[in-house]
């Protein structure tokens, strides 16, 4: 059996995989904001005799650990080069890890694990050329070439949540200007809902749909950034498929069907490709952490 660890800047989420690819037992703890790289390793000990406990498996089955974090990583040497939202730089999570399980560590962009368990098991199965962006506090990508995770050429993992939308734009996590990542992620509609008094993405999409004129125009400026940002990596890639992840799609088709006609009004190609829902679930971090580990 696999172990997989999702590292977010709220929760840090795991899980222990069988060989049918389900996920026995899962369990998250919040992240310990602030305290240091010993805090972290110390919540992810405690998550992994936990769940070994409660799924009744000694550590002699596990044949190794994943780990999924939202950032550049060396996946060679098993750094977390740059995760803004967990402060981690240059963090030598495999090791650090390693020695506190007596595991071999596998290390693996979010987006990325959650793209493989998106096609081994969910939107993107069977494609040969696709893409998954996941929506949610930062925006991730991950690409699927030749049928395969392309995991970078440098294997740091790609970035596409850091493509510059607007010269000059709003600051990102990451110190840049004008990301995707500031235009399209859930927390831009956070921070925007907030002005009118709808302070969650879900408050602001609901605000939009009991037709709110404010709430309407800002969702309307969010589907037509999303829209350009789509296309752009539609015009990149000439995917077969891009699948959608995170909370705002729970919109539906109050978010999809303006999407899907921005993105097909905006795309070079004559014929747009599918844009569905990522269907693999919450837990496609842990899942694809879980598929890289030895
Ligand atoms: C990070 C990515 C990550 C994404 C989603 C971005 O800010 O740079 O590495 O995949 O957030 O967590």
């Amino acid at each position: 059996m696999r172990f997989g660890y999702d590292i977010g800047g709220t929760n840090i989420a795991a899980g222990l995989l069988n060989d049918e690819n389900k996920l026995i037992v899962k369990e998250s703890r919040p992240f310990p904001r602030g305290q240091g790289t010993d805090a972290v390793i110390g919540v992810c000990e405690a998550l992994y005799r936990s769940i070994l406990g409660k799924a009744d498996v000694s550590e002699e089955h596990i044949t190794g650990v994943g780990v999924a974090v939202p950032g550049s990583v060396n996946a060679d040497k098993g750094i977390v080069i740059d995760a803004h939202n967990l402060g981690f730089h240059d963090t030598p999570l495999m090791d650090l890890l390693g020695a506190a399980l007596h595991q071999p560590v596998a290390l693996i962009n979010d987006a990325d694990a959650a793209t493989l368990a998106e096609h081994r098991i969910g939107a993107l199965k069977g494609t040969e050329t696709a893409a998954l962006i996941t929506i949610g506090t930062g925006i991730g990508g991950g690409l699927i070439f030749n049928g395969e995770l392309y995991r970078g050429g440098r294997k740091n993992g790609t970035e596409p949540g850091h493509m510059v939308l607007r010269n000059g734009g709003r600051k990102c996590t990451c110190g840049i200007e004008g990301c995707a990542e500031a235009y399209c992620s859930a927390t831009r509609l956070t921070v925007d809902g907030a002005k009118l008094g709808h302070p969650s993405a879900k408050e602001l999409i609901d605000a939009a749909r009991n037709d709110e004129p404010e709430a309407l125009q800002l969702f309307k400026t969010y589907v037509d950034d999303l829209g350009s940002y789509l296309a752009s990596i539609v015009n990149l890639l000439d995917p077969e498929r891009i699948a959608i992840g995170g909370g705002v799609c729970g919109a539906g088709s109050f978010l999809l069907d303006p999407l899907r006609a921005d993105v097909e009004q905006k795309c070079f190609f004559k014929t747009c490709p599918e844009i569905v829902v990522a269907s693999a679930g919450n837990d496609a971090g842990i899942i694809g952490a879980c598929l890289i580990a030895e």
